[in-house]
């Protein structure tokens, strides 16, 4: 029985007990909900990947409730030091040189020797950080390739059987994964997430180089399919057919079973996103499909992109 867990005193602390004895906890962050395991300890980090369907090869988030945490695990150089300062706590993970002291299981990094960091904004996480007092690995608290949970609920429908317990912090307000930045050979974008590339680059004062896709595994644009709904998805829809359920965006979309965001605002449209897709998931009957309104690319709308791109592709 997975326990659910409130946002008092008692239940962070029963949380960050779990955590230390080596259990599995999903908790929020303002981003997605994680699947947390004590970044220190392999045995526990391995029920994370046994829990998901997550292949051995791919690198897990450690969070972190500071910078001054973040310090004792990873290199910052000046650049790193400069996104860190002005972005987190937030929707930024930054992979940088990991510590040969840091203590950090091996399976977090994948045996690579950079590790991700993140310190969420999200007051209830960073309890609960403070009160494991080490890192939490965690990504996202969904089976691998499925869509990605923003509420205890989603965390219950797609693991409650594999989880000691899910902490519940409500619906998340940023709804997509962090934007991971990596510093080999420069800054780079590794994934687009909750934070716009564009704010970034204003902070560094030059343009992020793209990540072009090599053989080392990196960021999940590596796996075709992704956040996957159970029902096949069409992007660019402005006049959907008779068999799909549109889901609109902006004010054009009078006639969407349901609307991203109806003023046409990326924030709100991002917010959405996840929680949508798998209310749709529900309403679609055998034979029909999700067919998915013009979305900007830019700004959020770059992430929203690249999820429902992943959504769209063809399936395994
Ligand atoms: O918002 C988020 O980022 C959420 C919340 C829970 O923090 N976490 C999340 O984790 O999205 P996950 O595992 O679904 O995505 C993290 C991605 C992985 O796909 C992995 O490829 C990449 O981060 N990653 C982790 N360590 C890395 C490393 N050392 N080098 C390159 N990429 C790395
Ligand atoms: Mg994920």
């Amino acid at each position: 029985m997975t326990d659910h867990l409130t946002a008092s005193d008692t239940d962070i602390d029963r949380a960050a007990s779990l955590l230390r004895e080596g259990k599995l906890v999903a908790f929020p962050t303002e981003t997605v909900y994680g699947l947390g395991a004590d970044a220190t300890n392999d045995q526990a980090v391995a029920q994370i990947f046994a829990a998901k369907g997550r292949p051995h090869f791919n690198p897990l988030i450690a969070h972190v409730a500071d910078l001054e945490t973040a310090w004792t695990i990873a290199v910052f150089d000046d650049q790193a030091e400069r996104l860190a300062s002005a972005f987190w706590p937030g929707p930024l993970t930054l992979v940088l040189p990991l510590r040969d002291d840091a203590g950090i299981a091996p399976l977090v990094t994948a045996g690579l020797d950079t590790i991700a960091l993140r310190v969420p904004d999200l007051p209830l996480a960073q309890d609960l950080l403070r009160a494991v007092g080490g890192p939490v690995a965690a990504p996202s608290a969904n089976p691998s390739g499925k869509i990605s949970p923003t509420s205890a609920e989603h965390v219950i429908e797609g693991l409650s059987s594999k989880i000691a317990a899910v902490l519940d912090g409500g619906s998340c307000s940023v709804g997509l994964e962090s934007t991971i930045v990596g510093f080999e050979g420069g800054p780079t974008l590794l994934r687009p997430g909750g934070l716009p590339a564009e704010a970034i680059e204003a902070c560094l004062g030059a343009p992020l180089r793209s990540h072009t896709m090599g053989a080392a595994p990196t960021a999940p644009g590596q796996l075709s399919s992704h956040y996957a709904p159970g029902a096949a998805v069409r992007l660019n829809v402005s006049k959907p057919e008779d068999t799909e359920l549109w889901l609109g965006f902006g004010p054009d979309c009078k006639e969407a079973t349901l609307n991203l965001s109806p003023s046409g605002d990326l924030v709100e449209a991002a917010a959405n996103l996840f929680g949508y897709l798998r209310k749709l998931d529900y309403l679609a009957t055998e034979g029909q499909s999700i067919a998915v309104a013009p979305i900007p690319a830019h700004g959020l709308g770059v992430a929203i992109l690249d999820r429902l791109t992943r959504a769209a592709a063809p399936r395994p």
